[in-house]
């Protein structure tokens, strides 16, 4: 079979590595791709991992990605970013007759519109947060007045993961208020806002690969999205992630299933847009069990990182039988093992940095001892790899424990080396602190 991976980041890189095993997989593309996927997929310049704000460009590269998945019978086509999918490159796929894992545009919006996916919780009855939403900034304002500080104000649309703003004191929220409704910092994703109750607890996150009937879970994970060690700083894509998340226990994973997974998954069907693709369920984990945090429509960046390697069923197949509605006749195996990504970024990230650093070591550890060297944001110049991205690698390894595989994963990054390179040195320090 003949793949296609859209994207060019970590994810996609995972998402490549571990389809390359994949016996039946002939060949994997990857467009854009990057130089980490290179090494094993032929990567194609067509690129439809841009911002849905890129609008008839967007359109323009998908239109462009259907016409080479058709020349060149890709038989199944996996999307990673969220705004290919909030962009329809799904529902361009299927009108021309392509296998496509993803959710169509329609059913993206439990990402990329928050104010449909709280109103679907409410429907539902799934426990999350208690919110309103407003399209005046005046009512926003006198809500949260009302409702007082703590709160979290959330831009209702894509905003690259930056949307969403915890206010500890009513001056933040109104300002986060201004920003998103008035000053449109994040354009017009701004023009609806979810103002919503904090909520205290423990992170976690939880993925299904689905048909829009039927599930299977992944392994859980959790990943560190502040900058600096112990959870401090401003947030970033994702600096480290671990799977599983201990957090997670059998019970809390069977409560999430029934309250949580099932629920959505039939009211996006009787919505008439049935969700196929991961279901990505942001939880926060307190004496009550899980409550949503936020629904993603795509794998997790650095969550894939770690939960594919720890995939043991091929990748290629069950994704084949999420498109064709097959999934209730497969069981998936995880492996009791551990898996830990540690993300080295360029210095200044997520401020300004400086690219085109030379990249050293990779070689001497990527592929051995467990350990995956991830590309997220690198190139070749004249022959050299260079950094061109804040994230610039997901230095991951799999061992048969946490504290073995975080070992494993620092060893191995601090093997590797460019001009300015920042890495947090507590990945999985929840993980660990349990033990
Ligand atoms: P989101 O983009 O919705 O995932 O939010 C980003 C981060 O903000 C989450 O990972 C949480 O750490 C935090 N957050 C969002 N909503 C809430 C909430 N209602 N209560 C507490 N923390 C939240
Ligand atoms: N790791 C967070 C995300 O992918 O949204």
């Amino acid at each position: 079979m003949k793949v296609l991976v859209v994207g060019k980041g970590g994810r996609e890189h995972a998402l490549v590595w571990k389809l390359t095993q994949s016996p039946r997989v002939e060949r994997v593309y990857a467009a854009p791709g990057n130089p980490g996927m290179a090494q094993t997929a032929t990567c194609v310049p067509i690129n439809a991992d841009l911002d849905v704000s890129a609008g008839a460009e967007l359109q323009h590269e998908i239109a462009r990605l259907r016409d080479f998945a058709l020349a060149e019978d890709i038989e199944l086509t996996v999307v990673g970013p969220e705004s290919s999918l909030a962009g329809g490159l799904v529902d361009v796929f299927n009108a021309a007759g392509l296998k496509v894992f993803g959710p169509t545009a329609a059913a993206a919006r439990l990402e990329s519109d928050k104010a449909f996916a709280k109103d679907l919780m409410a429907r539902t009855g799934v426990p999350t947060a208690e919110y309103r939403t407003f399209t005046d900034s005046a009512r926003a304002i006198a809500y949260v007045q009302e409702q007082g500080a703590p709160v979290v104000v959330k831009a209702s649309g894509l905003a690259a993961g930056k949307g969403a703003i915890v206010c500890h004191t009513l001056k933040e929220a109104t300002d986060a208020i201004q920003q998103l409704m008035d000053e449109r910092v994040f354009g017009d994703s701004g023009a609806t806002v979810v103002v919503e109750e904090f909520m205290e607890g423990e992170e976690a996150s939880f993925f299904v690969l689905t048909d829009g009937t039927d599930f299977v879970p992944l392994v859980s994970a959790q990943d560190h999205k502040p900058i600096l060690e112990g959870d401090q700083g401003p947030n970033t894509g994702g600096m480290g992630a671990y799977a599983p998340a201990p957090v997670m226990t059998p019970t809390l994973i069977e409560a999430t299933e029934n309250r949580i997974v099932r629920p959505v998954l039939a009211g996006m069907r009787d919505g008439g847009c049935p969700f196929q693709g991961v279901l990505y369920c942001g939880l926060m984990i307190d004496d009550s069990g899980p409550r949503v945090v936020e629904f993603n429509c795509r794998f997790g960046d650095p969550e894939a990182q770690v939960i594919l390697p720890l995939l043991e069923t091929d990748l290629a197949e069950v994704l084949a039988a999420a498109c064709d509605g097959r999934l209730a006749t497969l069981k998936i195996g995880n492996s009791t093992g551990a898996a830990v990504c540690v993300v080295m970024a360029s210095g200044g990230y997520p401020g300004p940095y400086e690219k085109g650093k030379a990249i050293h070591g990779i070689d001497t550890v990527d592929g051995r001892d467990g350990v995956m060297v991830f590309h997220a944001g690198t190139a070749r110049k004249d022959g050299q790899l260079v950094t061109s991205g804040g994230r610039v690698l997901g230095v991951t390894a799999a061992a048969p424990d946490t504290a073995a595989a975080v070992k494993r994963a620092y060893a191995a990054a601090d093997r590797i080396s460019f001009e300015g390179a920042y890495y947090r040195r507590d990945i999985a320090y929840r993980a660990l602190a349990r033990r």
